[in-house]
């Protein structure tokens, strides 16, 4: 298998913020409590807080003001999960190899539990001492958190998911699906640390953003056929629920092989995109080989 550097170690270095968080939060409510750790610590590759961690060491900057950005990305994402599963979303009963959150616990919990991860992301970047991002560079984080998240971004794209169930969309229609609901939150990743150094050429973070479309779209396309051709136990999430639920994806509009032909365009294109970058990008063009190479 293709292996990731330090992944491992940005693993633990965010699971580890991550922990401590949580720990900072007085317990009102421990069902709820449990349930947020649960959806937050439970598994995950950990892949946006990754994205975050290399795009900074690219652009060299203090690792100490990334943790924060990648906390309230695996929280968004998280919360994200807790409610795609549940039974008026995608109704799913495995996550990350374990039972869903609505299942461990129960809906209103997961809702609740969700909606608490969300609000947690916000509260983490806000009330972070960064170190050298100024204050008003703190703004527009949480500016593009909410945009990536919200209706412009994650949450129009899974409402655009689930009416585009039970019948077939325009591949255009397809593609801002999947930029919105999985894309915009991967931008973010790479996009928040591009915007910490307050001295970055326009046309460095426009060669950022393109890189950042592109491998966004892929990962989401990715996850698509890896529901097909991969098991159960690979993903740990139920393998074939997309054909099960009737979801327009890139193999039920296109097929398998035209699905995986255009991953490789994409894949191709955020190569190309990080050609253009006065940097050492091996790390971001290494992550590009992972997405379409990992679980099948
Ligand atoms: C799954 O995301 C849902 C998508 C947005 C494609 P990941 O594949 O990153 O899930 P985890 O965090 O590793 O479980
Ligand atoms: C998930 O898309 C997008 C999110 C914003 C959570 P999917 O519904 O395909 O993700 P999985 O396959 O359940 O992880
Ligand atoms: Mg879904
Ligand atoms: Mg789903
Ligand atoms: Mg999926």
């Amino acid at each position: 298998m293709f292996q990731l550097e330090n992944l491992a170690a940005f693993q633990q270095r965010i699971d580890q913020f991550l922990k401590q968080k949580l720990a900072d939060i007085a317990i009102n409510d421990q069902r709820l409590f449990d349930a947020m750790s649960y959806g937050l610590l439970i598994g995950g590759k950990r892949m946006r807080p990754y994205l975050a961690y290399v795009t900074a060491e690219m652009l060299e900057l203090d690792l100490d003001d990334i943790d924060p950005i990648a906390a309230a990305l695996e929280c968004i994402h998280a919360y994200s999960l807790l409610h795609d599963d549940l039974p008026a979303m995608d109704d799913d009963d495995l996550r990350r190899g374990q039972a869903t959150c609505h299942v461990k616990f129960d809906e209103a919990t997961a809702i609740l539990a969700g909606d608490s991860l969300q609000t947690l992301a916000f509260e983490i970047i806000s009330n972070h001492p960064f170190n050298n991002v100024s204050a008003k560079t703190q703004i527009q984080l949480i500016q593009m958190l909410s945009k990536a998240a919200g209706y412009q971004g994650m949450c129009g794209g899974q409402a655009m998911d689930l009416a585009a169930t039970d019948h077939q969309v325009p591949i255009e229609q397809l593609q801002t699906i999947h930029k919105l609901k999985t894309g915009a939150l991967l931008q973010a990743a790479i996009l928040m640390p591009a915007k910490c150094r307050e001295d970055l050429p326009e046309h460095t973070f426009s060669g950022l953003q393109e890189f950042a479309q592109q491998i966004g779209l892929a990962y989401q396309v990715h996850d698509d056929i890896i529901d097909i051709t991969s098991s159960e136990e690979t993903l740990g999430k139920p393998a074939g629920s997309d054909v099960d639920a009737n979801k327009s994806t890139y193999p039920a509009l296109l097929g398998l092989e035209g699905a995986m032909k255009k991953e490789q365009q994409l894949f191709q294109q955020a190569l190309s995109a990080l050609e253009t970058l006065p940097y050492n990008t091996r790390n971001l063009s290494n992550f590009s080989t992972f997405i379409i190479k990992r679980a099948h």
